[in-house]
């Protein structure tokens, strides 16, 4: 049995946490999408493209269609029949459901076979028979811009090239100046890694179309049911498919991490087809279709450079990234920021000079880019950030530590404005690292790596100070698709004193189960575990924008809080009524109203709540009842200083990571133990790209790493033992001061890891390694070093 602790015991905010509600988190209380099995079910299975540029010549179904059971064949031209055969991407692009004459990427969607069996759709789709004729696709995206470069995308009408937006941020001439008179400039070239959300569980759907009642039921995987409903009615309102009529159910999921956000060609085909045949359609991708084709991540390739004095005062920085985004801009970003959130690439240090510049080109490689755990490419801009700090600190013979130290921005300069405009909310940077520090006693480590550098041996520290920025809205700068970024709650207590709250958002195994309930519990003093939360009906929860980029606490958190202290309000009122006294009179403590200096008198919110459906106060509203869209007036800023120690074994390149101490900032704690499972989650998930996972495409754009097998995504032995703790400095302008943390230790770790294993080898003069780092890629940069 598991055994834990009330909230109260841990230290977190709540205080009617009980074990049942810990449980409920765990298991989880619904189904998943590959459960939902409805009479009349079709599957369906996808042709994919062998090729990663072709035309297609001719698609025979004559044998796909002699297999038993299969029952259609969908094409581009089928689809083509009702304008359903392109859709909008999240960034206003636009992207084939099914092309009519042309392929893109390798694995690209060709046909959809539709069958009784999921087993006789696979059959039907070995047996369609596709003619290409491929051509020389552009993969480097360096060469995208060649003036001998194919025009990829020529069903955009007048397009010459493959460039899709350029965009820039910063004093351009400030930061020149600064930089042309800099005592000290350094500049390395990285590249972060095109990667891949991989959740335990793959995309999927189950399309229901009701023809009796025009009415759609889509149970899909999706991080965003709302948006989602939104985009389906724009996309398919044209054949009926209008809003009222469509009900979006996302269930339990199986991980999301930005994954589940964009809609598939996949979810649109079932649609279509339900749509036409009447029946229900099934369709769940298979692990390497959701490993090559849906949306990948980063894929960033950045030129940075940091200017400064001799002495260690950073000056300026400036930043110009080549943005790979393969054959459409399919980004889940918010519409005005084309580049995320990447202008937090000035990091956590106090100077006013930069420039950052990038460029969007199309290759013939799979569409994206997903906010993969990050705040729209926060992961980037912190990793470019954190490498050209250390590689300014290694360039002056500075601990990088004591560079840091001296550079944060200062706890009483918050609020701070960015030099790229964000109002930083608050922050105690050098709590954190003096914190971590102290942890990993780093005095003694720095003496202990001089002693084994007089060996030879190598050993690495690294660093990692970074600043987040997560919670998008304010819905004045964020939008997706025009729809405002807030989030809302809606609270219902029932006479009985038991409650529902439903939310805009949808977890995915964050636990807002429970972290929702405590919130209101901790408002409303009604135990968590008398709160049943909801997430994820169209039907039913209030209109969201979902999960992703750990907004769900700074928005859906916050409405809670507020939804909560309206209820209050209207109870107050009522206690006033029933205890025959002034409002003023009145002190609140978490579950009663108590008549000021005689606590006897007092009324329970059970009953104030029983009294709202039975005895309210003439002229007031029945019920017990809110609803609450929580526009966040800004961002919350968490950070976070993380110490990375690493051996290297110089013969082999073998990297051990040895200690990895992770302080966070997340401001007030709602719950310890998930914020505690979301470090160490989101830490493996920053292992990943530094040392494991990259997609890896040949000239032909064959994908080189398209199953788990060569993709390798690090399990508990890759892992080392996590260390985390926390300090906290309250969000001012939260409800409950808390900021979002999920994706916090996803960013933080890459560059913590880079830094260690560079810090182990810059004894020999090697100033930076791409990520993932490979044995390999230590071994051949030691090599041609001479140092072996
Ligand atoms: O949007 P998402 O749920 O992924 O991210 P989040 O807002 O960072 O929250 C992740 C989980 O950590 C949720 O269950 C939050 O309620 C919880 N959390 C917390 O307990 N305390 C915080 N200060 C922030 C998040």
């Amino acid at each position: 049995m598991i055994q834990c602790k009330t909230s109260k015991e841990i230290g977190g905010m709540g205080h009617s946490l009980k074990r049942k509600e810990d449980a409920r988190f765990i298991q989880g209380k619904g189904r998943y999408v590959d459960d939902v099995k409805l009479p009349g079910m079709l599957y369906m299975d996808i042709v994919r493209s062998p090729y990663a540029y072709a035309k297609i010549k001719n698609i025979n179904i004559d044998e796909a269609m002699k297999v038993p059971g299969v029952i259609a064949v969908v094409t581009g031209r089928d689809l083509e029949k009702y304008n359903l055969h392109w859709m909008p991407t999240l960034m206003s692009d636009t992207q084939m459901v099914l092309p009519t004459d042309t392929v893109m990427y390798q694995a690209q969607e060709v046909a959809a076979v539709i069958a009784t069996s999921k087993y006789a759709a696979r059959d039907g789709r070995e047996a369609v028979r596709v003619e290409y004729e491929p051509m020389k696709p552009v993969i480097d995206p360096y060469k995208s811009l060649d003036a001998d470069a194919p025009v990829l995308r020529t069903d955009k009408e007048g397009k010459k090239d493959n460039h899709i937006w350029n965009w820039k941020v910063g004093d351009k001439e400030k930061t020149d100046d600064v930089f042309a008179k800099a005592e000290v400039v350094v500049k390395e070239q990285m590249h972060i890694p095109r990667i891949h959300v991989a959740s335990i569980e793959t995309c999927g759907c189950v399309a229901d179309y009701d023809k009796v009642n025009n009415h759609l039921t889509m149970y899909m995987t999706t991080q965003a049911p709302h948006a989602i409903r939104t985009v389906i009615a724009l996309v398919a309102g044209h054949v009926g498919l209008t809003e009222e009529k469509i009900r979006v159910i996302s269930p339990d999921i199986g991980g999301g991490f930005g994954g589940k956000v964009p809609v598939y060609p996949g979810y649109v085909i079932a649609i279509a087809v339900s749509f036409l045949v009447g029946k229900p359609v099934k369709w769940i991708e298979d692990r390497s279709e959701n490993l090559q084709a849906d949306s990948f991540a980063r894929d960033y390739h950045i030129t940075a450079e940091m200017a400064g004095t001799k002495d260690g005062k950073i000056l300026a920085t400036r930043f110009k990234v080549l943005a790979d985004h393969g054959y459409t801009d399919a980004s889940a970003n918010p519409s005005k920021f084309p580049t995320g959130m990447f202008s937090i690439a000035t990091g956590s240090y106090d100077y006013d000079a930069t420039y950052m510049e990038c460029d969007a080109v199309y290759t013939n490689k799979p569409p994206g880019g997903v906010a993969y755990r990050c705040s729209f490419r926060v992961t980037e801009a912190v990793h470019a950030i954190e490498r050209i700090t250390d590689r300014f600190a290694l360039e002056i013979g500075k601990d990088p530590a004591e560079l840091r130290l001296q550079n944060f921005i200062k706890k009483e300069d918050f609020p701070w404005k960015s030099p790229t405009g964000w109002i930083y909310d608050s922050g105690d940077y050098h709590k954190g690292l003096l914190k971590a520090m102290d942890t990993v006693d780093y005095h003694q480590l720095r003496a202990e790596q001089a002693e084994k550098r007089k060996r030879g041996e190598l050993m690495g520290i690294g660093l990692s100070t970074f600043t987040e920025v997560v919670g998008a809205g304010p819905s004045k700068d964020f939008d997706i698709l025009g729809i405002k970024m807030f989030d809302s709650a809606e609270i219902r207590v029932h006479p009985t004193g038991k409650a529902i709250a439903r939310f805009g958002t949808k977890s995915q195994g964050q636990g807002h189960e429970t972290t929702y309930a405590q919130i209101i519990a901790e408002e409303l003093g009604i135990p968590a575990e008398n709160i049943a939360i909801e997430e994820g009906d169209t039907d039913t929860a209030p209109y969201g924008l979902g999960t992703y980029a750990s907004r769900s606490t700074p928005t859906a958190g916050a409405a809670a809080a507020v939804a909560a202290r309206k209820l209050r309000d209207k109870a107050r009122k009522i206690a006033a009524y029933l205890l025959e006294v002034s409002e003023d009179d009145l002190e609140w403590e978490p579950g009663k109203f108590f008549v000021k200096g005689a606590p006897e008198k007092s009324k329970t919110i059970q009953e104030i709540v029983f009294a709202s459906y039975t005895n309210h106060p003439p002229g007031m509203e029945a019920g017990f009842e809110a609803t609450h869209y929580y526009d966040p007036p800004n961002l919350t800023f968490p950070s976070g200083a993380y110490i990375c120690i690493v051996d290297i074994d110089k013969e082999t390149g073998a990297i051990h990571v040895r200690r990895f101490v992770a302080i966070d900032d997340c401001g007030n704690i709602i719950n310890p133990m998930i914020v505690q499972g979301q470090v160490h989650g989101g830490l493996t998930q920053g292992i990943a790209p530094a040392m494991y996972e990259e997609l890896i495409y040949d000239e032909a754009g064959n994908i080189l790493n398209g199953t788990f097998m060569d993709y390798l995504v690090p399990t508990a032995v890759e892992s080392p033992k996590w260390e985390t703790g926390h300090t906290v400095t309250p969000s001012p302008h939260h409800p409950i001061g808390a900021k979002g943390v999920g994706e916090s230790p996803t960013v933080g770790a890459p560059p913590a890891i880079a830094n260690a294993i560079v810090d182990a080898l810059s004894p020999y003069g090697i100033t930076h390694l791409d990520i993932p780092i490979t044995p390999f890629k230590v071994w051949k940069a030691l090599k041609e070093k001479g140092a072996i």
